[in-house]
C-alpha cells in the first residue's frame, strides 16, 4: 500500500546484505523508518517490542528469522534451539506457530547443505502466500461491504469501526480488517471509518489512522468507550476486526477491547465480522476462553505514553502515578457474538460446522 504515495509492504528480503528490511512501527506515525534484522536476536527483539506486529506479519518476520539463522548454523540443534527463541517472544497470535513448523516441515528431509536455502524459499512463499491470501480477503470483503452500501439510501456513506490495527501494516500488504475498505474504496463505495484508539498502546490512533490517511480514506479517531454511544445512535453499519488465533468453533481472540464492541454491536444489532487468512485458525482448540494464552506485556505500556512534543521531539510522560496496573493484550469474543469470518476462502459462519468446511476445503488434497 502506499507511504507518501509510492508502494510499500511492510516486510521483504534483502538478498546482497542478507538481510529483513522491516518498517520500525513503534516510531509511526511520527517517523517512517525501515531498519534491518539479520541475527536471531534482532528478529527476537523487532517481534517483542513490537517493531513488527499483528499476528501474519509476526509469522513472516519469525519464519525469516528462522531461514537466516539457518544461514548460519544449519544443525538441527541450531533449528531447535532458533524455534524455541522465537515462539518465545509472543505467546498469543498462533501465526507464530504456524510459520515456524511449515518452515520446519519444509527441511525435514533435507541435507544440511541445502536446508538454509529451502529455508528462505519457504519463507518467501509464506510471504507472497499472505500477499495474496490479504487480498482474497479484500475482495470477499468488498462485496460484503457493496450489499450493505446498497442497502443505505442512496448517496449515504458507509460506516465502519475498526479496532486495533488490522491493515497492511499487520501483514506485508492489504491487511485483514482494512483490506476489503481498501477495496471498496478501489470500487468507488464512499467509506468512513471510525478508528478505535485501541488503548494501551493505540495501534488504531498510531497505525490504522495513519494507513488510512496515507490511503486517502475518509476515517475519524475515538477513544476506546465511544463505539457503543455511536452505536446507538446508527452511525456504525458494521464492524470488522482482525484476530490473532480463532478457536476451530469460531471463537476469536483479538486485541483487548474487541470482545466489548462485540457486544455493543450485538445488542443494537449491527454486524460485527472478523477477517483473518486460515492460518490464523488453530484447529486444535475449540474454547477460547479456556485455551487461548493472553500475553501480558509491561505495566510501562499503561503507565507511559509518547508522542511528539511542541519541540518537535518525540518524548515519553508518565500518565499513572504508583497505582498497580495489569496490562492484558488480548480478549476472547465468544463465535455467538460474531457474524462471520472472512477468509481468503470465502465468508464463513463462526460455528465448527462451517469451519470444518472450510478444514476440509483447505486440508483435502
Ligand atoms: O498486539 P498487536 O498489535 O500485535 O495486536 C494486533 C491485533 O490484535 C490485530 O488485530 C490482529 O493481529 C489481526 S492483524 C491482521
Amino acid at each position: 500500500m502506499l507511504v507518501n504515495g509510492s508502494p510499500h509492504t511492510t516486510l521483504c528480503y534483502q538478498a546482497q546484505q542478507r538481510s529483513v528490511a522491516i518498517i520500525d512501527q513503534t516510531l509511526l506515525p511520527h517517523h517512517f523508518k525501515i531498519i534491518h534484522l539479520s541475527k536471531t536476536e534482532d528478529f527476537c527483539h523487532a517481534i517483542s517490542a513490537m517493531q513488527v506486529r499483528g499476528a501474519p506479519l509476526i509469522g513472516v518476520t519469525a519464519a525469516f528469522g528462522l531461514a537466516l539463522a539457518l544461514q548460519q548454523d544449519a544443525s538441527a540443534e541450531h533449528e531447535e534451539k532458533v524455534a524455541r527463541q522465537l515462539l518465545a517472544t509472543r505467546p498469543t497470535a498462533v501465526n507464530l506457530q504456524w510459520a515456524i513448523e511449515r518452515i520446519r516441515a519444509a527441511i525435514k528431509d533435507i541435507t544440511e547443505s541445502q536446508r538454509a536455502v529451502i529455508a528462505l524459499q519457504e519463507a518467501e512463499f509464506i510471504r507472497q502466500q499472505d500477499i495474496a491470501s490479504c487480498n482474497a480477503i479484500g475482495q470477499y470483503g468488498e462485496s460484503l461491504l457493496n450489499k450493505l452500501y446498497q442497502q443505505k439510501a442512496p448517496g449515504q456513506t458507509l460506516n465502519i469501526l475498526t479496532h486495533c490495527n488490522a491493515g497492511w501494516l499487520a501483514t506485508i500488504d492489504w491487511g485483514t480488517a482494512l483490506a476489503p475498505i481498501y477495496k471498496a474504496q478501489q470500487a468507488g463505495i464512499p467509506i468512513h471509518v471510525w478508528v478505535d484508539e485501541t488503548r494501551p498502546r493505540n495501534q488504531g490512533a498510531s497505525l490504522t489512522a495513519w494507513e488510512l490517511q496515507q490511503q486517502g480514506i475518509d476515517h475519524t479517531v475515538i477513544a476506546d468507550n465511544t463505539g457503543g454511544h455511536l452505536m446507538q445512535h446508527g452511525q456504525v453499519d458494521l464492524c470488522i476486526v482482525g484476530t490473532d488465533r480463532t478457536t476451530a468453533s469460531g471463537d476469536v481472540c483479538n486485541k483487548i477491547g474487541t470482545y466489548l464492541k462485540a457486544l455493543a454491536a450485538k445488542a443494537n444489532n449491527i454486524p460485527f465480522y472478523v477477517a483473518l487468512p486460515s492460518s490464523t485458525i488453530d484447529w486444535s482448540i475449540d474454547d477460547g476462553i479456556q485455551d487461548i494464552p493472553i500475553e501480558q506485556r509491561s505495566s510501562r505500556e499503561l503507565t507511559h505514553i509518547s508522542g511528539i512534543d511542541t519541540d518537535g521531539k518525540l518524548r515519553e510522560v508518565k500518565l499513572i502515578a504508583n497505582s498497580k496496573t495489569a496490562n492484558y493484550a488480548f480478549d476472547v469474543t465468544p463465535a455467538k457474538y460474531i457474524s462471520g469470518l472472512i477468509t481468503e476462502q470465502g465468508i464463513y459462519q463462526a460455528d465448527k460446522q462451517s469451519l470444518n468446511a472450510l478444514k476440509q476445503k483447505l486440508f483435502t488434497v
